[in-house]
């Protein structure tokens, strides 16, 4: 099956809603339609700016969708703080990041409070992209992939198969964000293709050749043709070069282009 190709921006906690909004309508002048045809992307904004970006994106038909960078396993109640899925569901948010590292490392999150929120995501007609990667201390140990198998045969038991081929995986390497050292081709694409294997123990076959598997870490316009060329590694979740239009065009641009 071909798999359709995903570049997903994730703003992390940066810009305001008037600086979001500024971003937006530049991506929204240099993305030609062009420039998507056989690929999606995905902007992930903080919660505050997300009315804003979804009102310019949806005037102007910029082609991206809307994204969140979380969001909570309950639907509404007593969470002080928390936001709904349902309500990013409303605001027309198609692709929610579940598990991110920064939110398992800074904010504990483990493997099941994660396993909720993609649950959550999925019920309220969302797609998750559920992140997963080890440390470098646990690289340098010999056990990522025993440490991926175990984060990504949580999450997959959180769903149904139907549900996990149409999920995406983002294989995020701790040591390779906001460090300017992606990993090389040659280790995410080994590293994208154990996630699918787990994916395939716990889901079957056909969960496995449809989950959409990114790689992010590090990612700029110049290394992003590489990794999107292996064959495991369905497109990108970018950080620090979705803050800009243009290094995020760039990475739209060899996205596309290397196929
Ligand atoms: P950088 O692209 O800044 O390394 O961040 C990656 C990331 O964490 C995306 O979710």
């Amino acid at each position: 099956m071909v798999r359709r190709r995903l570049v997903s921006g994730n703003w992390k906690m940066n810009l305001d809603h008037l600086q979001a909004i500024h971003l937006v309508q530049d991506l929204g002048l240099r993305l030609s339609d062009g420039d998507v045809v056989g690929l999606d992307v995905s902007v992930h904004p903080p919660f505050t700016d997300l009315r804003s970006v979804q009102s310019v994106v949806e005037e102007r038909r910029i082609p991206v969708f809307l994204g969140a960078q979380d969001c909570s396993s309950e639907d509404a109640g007593a969470y002080t703080g928390e936001v709904s899925p349902v309500m990013l569901a409303r605001l027309h948010v198609t692709y929610v990041i579940a598990g991110h590292s920064e939110r398992r490392r800074l904010f504990g999150e483990t493997d099941g409070v994660v396993a909720a929120k993609l649950r959550a995501i999925v019920r309220n007609g969302m797609t998750p992209i559920c992140c997963v990667g080890e440390t470098a201390e646990e690289r340098d140990a010999g056990t990522a992939r025993d440490r991926l198998v175990t984060q990504v045969s949580s999450a997959v038991s959180a769903l149904v198969p139907e549900q996990v081929a149409g999920m995406a995986i983002a294989y995020e390497p701790v040591w390779a964000i906001g460090t300017g050292s992606a990993a090389t081709p040659g280790d995410a694409q080994e590293a994208c293709a154990w996630v699918r294997e787990a994916v395939g123990e716990v889901a079957g076959a056909e969960a496995a050749d449809g989950v959409r598997v990114l790689y992010g870490g590090s990612v700029t316009p110049d290394n992003t043709a590489e990794l999107v060329g292996q064959p495991d590694v369905d497109g990108v979740l970018v950080g620090g070069a979705s803050l800009e239009a243009p290094s995020f065009v760039g990475i739209v641009r060899a996205a596309n282009g290397a196929r």
